[in-house]
């Protein structure tokens, strides 16, 4: 069950367009390809790009994470490529959420071994204290404690996905 707003509408905003302002900055003369993680990341991967004033390319790649459980598995799958070539590309992944780092380690070998010219990371909301993997963690929109959160594209079970703003969830035998 949903217990506590962990996020209001203002605070994704206001993380978004900081992020924004930060990649505005950096991007010009770059052949940027922004990469969304499917399917959490859409919502913030959205509202992100449409605030970049210069013009980046976007795909999209989906692996495969939780199910219907609130642990990781710590193996990924790769459900859907890109299409786009990012051989010599600045490319920039676009994450909803680093919990364990695990899945993004793998997404950033699994680009890394395609000869971009570079490849940060772009994340909604970081849990640090849960870390099993040290990842480089380029743009960081916002700290939260070890909390399992829906909304704004984050999912349990496929559900919450669409909330405007982000929940803390837990799972009924917990409430
Ligand atoms: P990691 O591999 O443990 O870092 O987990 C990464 C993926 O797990 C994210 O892209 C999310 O899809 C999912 N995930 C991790 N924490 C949460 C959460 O609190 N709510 C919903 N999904 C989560």
């Amino acid at each position: 069950m949903l217990s506590e707003k962990v996020l209001s509408r203002e605070q994704i905003d206001e993380a978004i367009e900081r992020l924004a302002a930060r990649l505005n900055a950096e991007l010009a003369g770059r052949e940027a390809v922004f990469v969304c993680v499917l399917k959490g990341a859409v919502y913030f991967f959205t509202e992100l790009t449409s605030r970049l004033t210069t013009s980046v390319v976007i795909d999209f790649i989906q692996v495969s994470s939780y199910g219907a459980t609130t642990e990781s598995s710590g193996t990924v799958t790769l459900v859907k490529d890109l299409t786009v070539d990012i051989s010599g590309k600045d490319v920039y992944v676009v994450e909803d959420i680093v919990d364990t780092g695990l899945t993004l380690a793998d997404v950033i070998a699994l680009l890394g071994a395609r000869h971009p010219r570079s490849v940060q990371v772009v994340t909604l909301l970081s849990k640090p204290s849960r870390r099993r993997k040290e990842v480089p963690l380029d743009h960081v929109g916002i700290e939260i404690p070890d909390r399992f959160v829906v909304g704004f594209g984050l999912d349990f079970a496929e559900h919450f996905r669409n909330l405007p703003e982000i929940w803390e969830y837990v799972p009924q035998e917990e409430a």
